[in-house]
């Protein structure tokens, strides 16, 4: 009696325990099936050759004078939100407007359709492609050619990504210098870095192509196969050194440049995946011009650095410093899990250039 109740308790636990490893399985391997949503959409947007959510009203309600595309991952919502609060939030300045658009492609069984397409209508700046989001090049490419039909009138688009800070300050400050008086363009300055080549290349659109940024020169492909993700073979790659290219953390082209390099990078069958320097590189060297500097400071390092830079300008010799910040990582870069980073340097840089924006023409805040 005493036995066989142990018997049944041991086959009820058994039974018990094989019944949970069964829904477990079950459970894991629904997860990774398509939300049917998703699926629908997917396969809506791959005939008809539409991103599976964009907002197409982006350009619609005024004039843009610079777009900032921000390209982004499908998960990285908080980066997103991060850029939103902080230096995304501020779209009309020094009477320039501009605008921020993220960029995001597809992941089989990320299941993420229902939380962007929320995203995409709470906020109006997401743009889902149904390219592959490792794939920077591809979005990057394609978010480009949705440009072109959807913000035909964006005078610039500033390219950057998610783990970036930008200058939203000193970005509208530059195209409000290169919308004023172009005609009258010799030795305009801002802050102390000369603008000559800058509008030079937007005066005069038929002769010259506008793309600046942090511009590299040439260096050589890494063939050490130890090496990687980074590593490129002769088959990817061919020539001992790369063009000379501008780093993904931030680049300014006009509307004709970025239509041209759509042109040419969609005749590529195998576009190289390191989008900066296919788009700013390769892409350019078969058009015959270059990627040039963009005056201003880059920082790839530490958010204490970064804060730095910006405070220097508010110091009184601004004049002998290093031109101001433009683009500086944040601890996003190298994977660090500090989003607080976005809203330290928002702090700063708001206060450094907070009088700036209530009275554009007074001069920077003395300490
Ligand atoms: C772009 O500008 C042209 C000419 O000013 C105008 O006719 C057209 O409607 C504008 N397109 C959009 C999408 O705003
Ligand atoms: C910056 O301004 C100072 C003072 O006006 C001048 O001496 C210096 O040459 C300028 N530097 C650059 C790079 O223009
Ligand atoms: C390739 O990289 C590894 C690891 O960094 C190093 O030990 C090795 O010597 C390198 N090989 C060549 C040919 O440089």
């Amino acid at each position: 009696m005493r036995r066989s109740c142990k018997d049944r308790t041991f086959l009820f636990l058994s039974a018990l325990l094989i019944f949970y490893i069964g829904w477990f399985v079950l459970n894991s391997s629904l997860r990774i099936l398509r939300d049917p949503a998703e699926e629908i959409a997917y396969l809506h947007a791959i005939s008809g050759s539409s991103p599976i959510l964009h907002n197409i009203q982006l350009c619609s309600y005024n004039d843009i004078d610079v777009l900032n595309l921000i390209v982004s991952s499908g998960s990285h919502f908080l980066e997103r939100q991060s850029i939103r609060e902080t230096w995304g939030s501020m779209s009309h300045m020094f009477n320039i407007h501009s605008q921020r658009l993220f960029v995001v492609g597809y992941q089989y069984g990320n299941n993420l359709y229902k939380d962007l397409s929320n995203e995409a209508q709470n906020e109006q700046d997401l743009l889902y492609l149904t390219v592959d989001d490792n794939s920077m090049t591809l979005k990057e490419l394609y978010a480009y050619r949705w440009l072109e039909r959807y913000c035909p009138n964006a005078t610039f688009t500033f390219k950057t990504e998610d783990d970036l800070f930008i200058n939203p300050f000193l970005l509208h400050e530059l195209v409000r210098e290169l919308k004023t008086q172009p005609d009258r363009f010799q030795n305009r300055h801002l802050y102390n870095s000369s603008l000559d080549s800058l509008f030079l290349a937007h005066l005069n659109p038929d002769a010259h192509t506008f793309l600046f940024g942090w511009a590299f020169q040439p260096g050589k492909p890494e063939r050490n196969t130890s090496m990687g993700p980074y590593y490129v073979s002769y088959k990817e790659y061919a020539k001992d050194l790369y063009p000379r290219y501008c780093s993904s953390f931030g680049y300014l082209m006009d509307s004709k440049t970025r239509n041209l390099l759509v042109q040419e990078g969609f005749k590529d069958k195998n576009p190289f995946r390191f989008s900066d320097i296919f788009m700013t590189g390769i892409l350019p060297e078969r058009l015959n011009f270059i990627c040039d500097v963009l005056p201003f400071t880059y920082h790839q390092g530490t958010t204490e650095q970064c804060i730095s830079i910006i405070k220097r300008y508010n110091k009184k010799d601004i004049q002998s410093s290093i031109p101001p910040l433009i683009v500086c990582s944040t601890g996003r870069h190298i994977a660090q899990n500090t989003f607080s980073d976005y809203y330290r340097i928002w702090t700063v840089l708001k206060y450094v250039y907070g009088d700036r924006v209530h009275n554009p023409r007074s001069k920077m805040p003395k300490d």
